[in-house]
């Protein structure tokens, strides 16, 4: 896969030359170029923001370094996926990282500042398919963090990245529920003892207690998921276990009873 990131501080995209996505680099799995925003400017200064027009706060990045920056980026045969991190985007999940692992190129455009004069995504909108997105509901000081967070949830997911690739079946979000908690040597440790079913050798009973975990888990912390639910996706056991929980299906839907 084939992925660009244009920023004004490419140093800040330094850690994805690390650990599994480092490797994946040096493998020939992933083409990843940072490419410094400042060396399509023309001026002395090598300016990339002004003040915002309709005046207010901060400043606003001009449009034509982004234009520059991007153009030579536009060569395959397909229109590439841009993504534009900003806390006014669509909200980044798992299921959107499966979508994007599936594509030939990614192009990542870093704002700071108040953001990117928006004729600049306009125009993108031309040659590219735009994606604003956002990690959550907070604000960061430029998209670098978010553009660090998305590689890596999007490469892990290519094929020969992650050594196992059983590791990716049973994780948090893969089934639209949290994962179940895990435990290794000592079974005995600080006066805590781990859950006596994961010696007994039964995988079905194993599989069971996960389940029950994991539903119990998201009941608990994430109940904007189980509303997302697909009911007709769960059986007796996971429906004891989540009425005890305080949920009940009514009407085809998971409601809570609380
Ligand atoms: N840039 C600033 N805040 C952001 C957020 N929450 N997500 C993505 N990019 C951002």
């Amino acid at each position: 896969m084939r992925l660009d990131v244009v920023s004004i501080f490419p140093e800040y995209l330094a850690p994805l030359e690390l650990s599994l996505i480092g490797k994946a680099r040096v493998d020939g799995l992933l083409d990843l170029r940072v490419h410094d925003l400042r060396d399509f400017t023309t001026d002395r200064h090598r300016t990339v923001d002004d003040t915002p027009y309709g005046g207010g706060a901060g400043m606003v990045m001009k449009p034509e370094p982004w234009a520059q920056a991007l153009e030579p980026l536009l060569s395959g045969p397909e229109r590439p996926v841009l993504i534009v991190p900003s806390p006014a985007g669509e909200v980044f999940s798992q299921s959107i990282a499966e979508e994007l692992a599936a594509e030939q190129q990614l192009v990542f455009a870093c704002g700071r500042y108040e953001g990117i004069d928006e004729r600049v995504i306009e125009w993108a909108a031309q040659h590219f398919r735009v994606r604003p997105m956002s990690l959550g509901d907070y604000v960061l000081n430029g998209g670098e963090v978010a553009v660090l967070a998305m590689v890596e949830a999007v490469a892990r997911l290519l094929p020969g990245v992650i050594g196992n690739p059983d590791s990716l079946v049973e994780e948090s979000h893969q089934d639209g529920l949290l994962e179940y908690p895990v435990y290794t040597k000592p079974s005995a440790w600080r006066g805590q003892e781990i859950p006596e079913v994961l010696l007994s050798g039964n995988h079905a009973k194993i599989a069971r207690f996960r389940r029950d975990q994991q539903l119990r888990r998201t009941a608990q912390r994430r109940p904007d998921l189980l509303s997302r639910l697909d009911p007709e996706k769960l059986n007796r056991a996971d429906l004891q276990v989540l009425r005890e929980s305080g949920y009940r299906i009514i009407d085809g839907h998971l409601l809570s009873t609380d």
